[in-house]
């Protein structure tokens, strides 16, 4: 039996997350899959609760689990607590405890969105991206960090940007393992034509290429990166990037699907993963039942694949989202005008009911 911890979250986590622990517990019935579900608080609601965002209880039962499958933190009635107690530490703070350092973005275009995106139908079609963002290091860690007053009264912040060769080796080699079975590119991005921290990035994910000999490596910088993204999406197969290029360019990247509101992610170390829609707690539409919950469905989906090794039950979710896309089915986000909007419960519904009638 699969231990799943679910952490709700703020703003719309809890409404998103209802959505895909339902679907989980569908396929409990018809895919014999063993998991139980256990709850757990993290983000602006923990701190209510407990004057912490992320209570060592929360820290103790991750690591018990066998997934962690979580909503979204954070919020504007938190935005005036100081950094060690905003619930975006409760993120951070899971990532650093589960050593999560790779962070596993897919963006791919669902055929029946293509209308949806910004970006042009014939420059998207067919683009099929993972984006691999280092998790635990760079500057999002990096130390000295902080805010100072000077001697000569004048306030100055510092955070630093710093990788050890081992840990650009380790993701290095995830994105290598990953375009393997894949279409066997890797784009490794990187400031290295100004930064030292990024030329050390880049010889050593040159070195670890040489164990991948099939597959190839280019490399870019990242604001060449940005660019060609919205350009020619369809030139990228996996993209490997340190953590706070890699926070940009996926955001960047949901694009490709049409709405952040599509995009799942995985966050995954050597023991327990943790799953989460990449879209965050989005306040303005919280408790209104107006949200997507297809990224956090589909992180579902990911978590089967990569945490409980179901890539059957994996498969099953995902073809299920493509056909109620297909058949028309809209939330807000995803709508063109005058396209019929329906809710995250009945967009919830309608997935199922497409993984039962198969
Ligand atoms: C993300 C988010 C987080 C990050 C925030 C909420 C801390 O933007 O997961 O991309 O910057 O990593
Ligand atoms: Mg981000």
């Amino acid at each position: 039996m699969a231990k799943v911890l679910v952490i709700p979250g703020d703003g719309v986590g809890p409404e998103v997350i209802r959505e895909a622990v339902e679907t989980l517990k569908l396929l409990k019935k018809t895919h014999n899959l063993d998991i139980e579900f256990e709850e757990a608080l993290a983000g602006g609601c923990a701190y209510d609760a407990t004057g912490s965002p992320l209570p060592d209880e929360t820290i103790e039962r991750a690591h018990e689990a066998d997934a962690v499958l979580l909503g979204a933190v954070g919020g504007p009635r938190w935005e005036s607590l100081t950094y060690d107690v905003r619930p975006e530490r409760a993120l951070l703070g899971l990532r650093k405890e589960l050593e999560l350092y790779a962070n596993i973005r897919p963006a791919m275009v669902f055929g029946p969105l293509l209308e949806a995106s910004a970006i042009r139908p014939e420059v998207l079609r067919g683009a099929d991206i993972i984006v691999v963002r280092e998790l635990v290091g760079g500057i999002y860690f990096g130390t000295p960090k902080g805010v100072e007053m000077g001697s000569d009264g004048v306030r100055r912040g510092v955070n630093t940007m710093a990788y050890s060769e081992p840990e650009v080796e380790r993701i290095a080699r995830i994105a290598f393992k990953l375009a393997e079975k894949r279409r066997k590119l890797v784009h490794s991005v990187d400031k290295a034509n100004v930064l030292e921290v990024m030329e050390l990035w880049r010889l050593t994910v040159s070195r670890i290429a040489e164990e991948f000999g099939h597959v190839t490596l280019r490399h870019m910088y990242v604001d060449n990166c940005a660019m060609q993204l919205i350009r020619d999406p369809r030139q990228f197969d996996v993209i490997v990037t340190g953590n706070m290029f890699g926070d940009i360019l996926s955001d960047e990247a949901a694009m490709i699907t049409g709405s952040i509101g599509m995009l799942p992610s995985a966050s995954l170390g050597d023991g327990t993963g943790l799953y989460e829609p990449v879209h965050g707690s989005a306040p303005d539409i919280a408790g209104k039942d107006a949200a997507n919950p297809i990224a956090a469905i589909l992180s579902a989906a990911m978590m089967l694949r990569y945490g409980l090794e179901r890539e059957d039950a994996a498969a099953t979710i995902e073809t299920a989202v493509e056909r109620v896309l297909d058949s028309g089915a809209r939330t807000a986000d995803i709508a063109r005008r005058k396209e019929k909007v329906i809710g995250a419960r009945e967009m919830g519904d309608r997935i199922r009911a497409a993984m039962s009638d198969r």
